[in-house]
Order: C-alpha cells, then sequence, then structure tokens
C-alpha cells in the first residue's frame, strides 16, 4: 500500500474513522494531518465503540505506530481523557506519538472560540466550541504555544507569557474572566509529566517509514466544503482538510503521496452553519436522520441531511486529485423506494453549473437539480462483495463514481469493522 491520503469528500462525518480503522489493519503508520478535538470519528471494533477526536483512528493495531502531526492543534487534556478511555478498553498506547511541532490547545482557545461565537450574534459559524479557530488563529500570528515547548521549562514559560499579553487582552474585550498565568503553568507542568515521552520530533520516523516503502495512511479531519481555502468561507473550520494539506500536516515531502481516497457518504450531511444546497427539510431528511442515526459524534447536535450532491463530489474529486471512493452508510439507504440525485446547481440567472462550485454567497442562491433513480429496497448490510450487491444498488453507485469521475474502492455497508469490502 502507497502512501495514502485518506480525506473527507463532503461536509465531514463521512466515515472517515471507520475506513481508516478497517485499512489500518494493513498499515505501518498513521499520522493525523490537521484538526484538532473537534474531529468525531467512530470506530466499531473487537474494542467497542470508539469516537476518536485527536488519536488517529488505526491505534487499535498495535502494531501501527500512530502519530498526531504537526498540522494538528492538540488540546492535551482532551488527549489525555480519550487515552484513558482506550485504555480502559484494553487498546494499548505503546505506538502513540504527538509531534513536537503541533499547536497545543490551551483551555482559553475555547474560552475565546465560546465568546467569538456569541459576539457574532445572529451570523455564527456553529463552531464545535473546541478552540479550533483560536487555536489556529494563533498559531498563524505566531503566538502559539507547540508541544514540544512543553520539554524545555525555561522557554514554555517565555512563550507563555507572551502568549497571555494578548489573550487577556482579547478576553476582557469580549467580557470573560482573564487567564491566571500560575494555573497555566500548573497544567503546562502537569501535560508534560503525563505525555512528555510521546513528544517526539517525528520526522525521522516519517522519513525511516519512507525509506523502508512502508504502508502509510494520512488521516483528514472534517471535508472539503469545511477547508478553510475551498470550502463554505467564512462556514468553515481553520486549517486544510484537502490532500494538498495531508504532506505538509504530516511531515511528507510532497510528492509522496500516491493514493488518495476520498471518504464520501451516500447521501449528504452538515453540522454547522453555511450553505448546504440539497438539505431537506421534509420527511424524507428526517427519515435520512433517523436511519443514518445523524447526531453529531462530538456535540451531539442533530446533523442536516439531503440526497447525494454531484456537484460537490465532483469538484472534491477534482481538487483533492482523488484516485478512488469509499462510499460509506449505503445501507441506509435500503429502506427507499426513490433516490434522488443532485447533478447541478441552477444559479439565479437560470444557468446550470455542474463542474464548478459557486462560492458562498451565490451558493446561498442556488437551487439543486435533481435526477431520480430507483431504490433496490433490499438489506445490504450483509453483502461483502460487489456481485452481491442488488443490482439497482450497483448502478446508484455508478452513477455516484460517474458525478465524480473517479473509481469506487471500497464500499461500506454498515458501522461494524467487518461491514465493507474492496471493489476488485
Ligand atoms: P467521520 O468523522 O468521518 O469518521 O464520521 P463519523 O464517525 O462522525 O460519522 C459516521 C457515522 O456513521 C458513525 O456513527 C459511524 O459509526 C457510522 N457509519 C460509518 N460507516 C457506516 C456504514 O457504512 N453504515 C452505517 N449504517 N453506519 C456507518
Ligand atoms: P469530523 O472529522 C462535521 C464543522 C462545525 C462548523 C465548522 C467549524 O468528525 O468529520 P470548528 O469547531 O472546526 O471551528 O467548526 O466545521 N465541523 C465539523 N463538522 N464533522 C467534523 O469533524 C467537524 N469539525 C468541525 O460544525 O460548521
Ligand atoms: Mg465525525
Amino acid at each position: 500500500m502507497p502512501v495514502t491520503a485518506v480525506v473527507g469528500a463532503q461536509w465531514g462525518d463521512e466515515g472517515k474513522g471507520r475506513i481508516i480503522d478497517w485499512l489500518a489493519q494493513e498499515a505501518d503508520v498513521v499520522i493525523r494531518f490537521q484538526g484538532g478535538d473537534n474531529a468525531g470519528h467512530t470506530v466499531i471494533n473487537e474494542y467497542g465503540k470508539h469516537a476518536l477526536h485527536l488519536i488517529p483512528s488505526g491505534i487499535f493495531n498495535p502494531r501501527t505506530a500512530n502519530i498526531i502531526g504537526s498540522g494538528c492543534v492538540v488540546n492535551p487534556g482532551s488527549l489525555l481523557d480519550e487515552m484513558a478511555s482506550l485504555t480502559k478498553a484494553g487498546v494499548s498506547l505503546s505506538n502513540l506519538w504527538i509531534s513536537t511541532r503541533a499547536q497545543m490547545l490551551l483551555p482559553y482557545h475555547r474560552t475565546l472560540d465560546v465568546l467569538e461565537e456569541t459576539a457574532r450574534g445572529k451570523e455564527t459559524i456553529g463552531t464545535t466550541k473546541r478552540g479550533i479557530g483560536p487555536a489556529y488563529a494563533d498559531k498563524a500570528a505566531r503566538a502559539g504555544l507547540r508541544m514540544g515547548d512543553l520539554l524545555d521549562e525555561e522557554w514554555l514559560l517565555k512563550r507563555l507569557d507572551n502568549a497571555l499579553q494578548t489573550v487577556n487582552r482579547k478576553i476582557e474585550i469580549l467580557g470573560g474572566e482573564p487567564v491566571d498565568r500560575d494555573s497555566m503553568e500548573a497544567l503546562c507542568a502537569d501535560y508534560r509529566y503525563r505525555l512528555g515521552p510521546r513528544i517526539v520530533d517525528t520526522v525521522p520516523m516519517t522519513r525511516s517509514a519512507m525509506k523502508q516503502g512502508q504502508a502509510i495512511l494520512l488521516e483528514g479531519q472534517l471535508g472539503v466544503m469545511r477547508d478553510l481555502d475551498w470550502g463554505i468561507y467564512p462556514y468553515v473550520t481553520s486549517s486544510n482538510p484537502t490532500a494538498s494539506y495531508a504532506p505538509a500536516g504530516a511531515g511528507l515531502p510532497a510528492g509522496s503521496i500516491k493514493r488518495v481516497l476520498g471518504v464520501v457518504k451516500a447521501y449528504s450531511t452538515a453540522v454547522g452553519d453555511g450553505p448546504f444546497p440539497v438539505e431537506l427539510y421534509d420527511e424524507e431528511g428526517e427519515r435520512l436522520r433517523e436511519v443514518g442515526g445523524e447526531f453529531g459524534a462530538t456535540t451531539g447536535r442533530p446533523r442536516r441531511c439531503g440526497w447525494f450532491d454531484g456537484v460537490a463530489i465532483n469538484y472534491a474529486a477534482w481538487l483533492n486529485g482523488m484516485t478512488g471512493l469509499a462510499v460509506t452508510k449505503l445501507d441506509v439507504l435500503d429502506g427507499f423506494e426513490r433516490l434522488k440525485i443532485c447533478t447541478g446547481y441552477r444559479l439565479e440567472d437560470g444557468t446550470v453549473v455542474s463542474d464548478s462550485m459557486p462560492d458562498t454567497p451565490a451558493l446561498m442562491k442556488v437551487t439543486p437539480v435533481y435526477e431520480e433513480m430507483a431504490g433496490w429496497c433490499a438489506d445490504t448490510s450483509h453483502c461483502r462483495a460487489w456481485s452481491e450487491l442488488p443490482a439497482k444498488a450497483r448502478a446508484y453507485i455508478t452513477r455516484l463514481s460517474k458525478l465524480a469521475g473517479v473509481r469506487v474502492d471500497y464500499v461500506s455497508v454498515g458501522a461494524e469493522r467487518e461491514q465493507m469490502f474492496a471493489v476488485e
């Protein structure tokens, strides 16, 4: 297996966690390359059900090195909670590593996220309130602390003093309680004690893995439609979930990625605000939510649901340079007699676009154009090969693949590890 980026092809929650868990059975290294504990990557296997937030989804294979890459923002408190929950379930953490260069997300970033969302009044972004935006803002402003700073106390305290000067001014303006420096210092000392041995320069690890031709998976968070540059700005996250950022955030050479797998749900969902053209407000949307269990893995918020968006997948496939798709949650459509697929967006002036993504203000005004397909009305959850799928299900997936312009490599028909198969 060459170096493979596994990325979300829609608005997030496509099932990246379950795909990585499956692929990681054969992987030597899994690296999370961006995002923070805003992620909720659900994995169900012999260790039970886990919603992973920061820990790469390859953690269940003890042979796989799992690295939290430099492109991530790491909340050490939340990471420690996650580690405790996995340890309790009997999962070995002996191969879990954190890049010295990853940013550290501290409690004041969460405070700022909440204060900033409140200050936006009605014009919210609908963030997960995990402090992601403020942590990446500090990174770009060069006011962030990095995980490696924990290993050098003198340097850490200098960086902390520097950060708090601006942080406390911002908090004051937004009407919050200023951060106490001493409690922050004590917190960092605790993080150093508990995480220190796992914080390493990961480049020698990735260089050696590359040299030996090992199987490396790069795990994305969220999806292209919430990418900081290419998503529905400003209703986006503050990093780049697209594959182009994967080598930068993982610490690999630009040309190292040979395979880009786009994870895509057989229909569409989104959590948070912003344009979502295929959103259904009727009984069918409600039915997708209920059957698909579409409630956020991190915040529990009900997800907005709609039919498959062919314009979004076409855009995502091109922008990511996808070499293949992993179609998930096919089984959720098992009971639907008629299925719709959005094949174009009608703009305000009446023209229909299908191979470009209108920017946010225009996207808010588009009307989706649908085609209909017959549902297969049969249980697919037991299928373990392409040939076992009902003909109408194969026709549906083939249509999605055509709209993407990319072949289908995997199909998932249930949340459990074994409920998926490779398409030969
Ligand atoms: P991620 O953030 O991309 O990893 O996706 P989430 O874990 O947030 O959301 C995907 C949800 O769908 C989780 O509850 C998974 O357990 C579930 N899931 C994943 N694949 C399938 C599938 O093929 N069928 C069904 N029914 N559920 C799935
Ligand atoms: P996974 O990795 C779905 C959404 C939020 C909001 C926007 C910005 O599980 O797919 P943020 O907290 O990042 O500043 O919020 O992005 N969002 C997600 N939506 N799945 C996620 O992660 C998400 N992470 C953030 O709802 O609209
Ligand atoms: Mg998720």
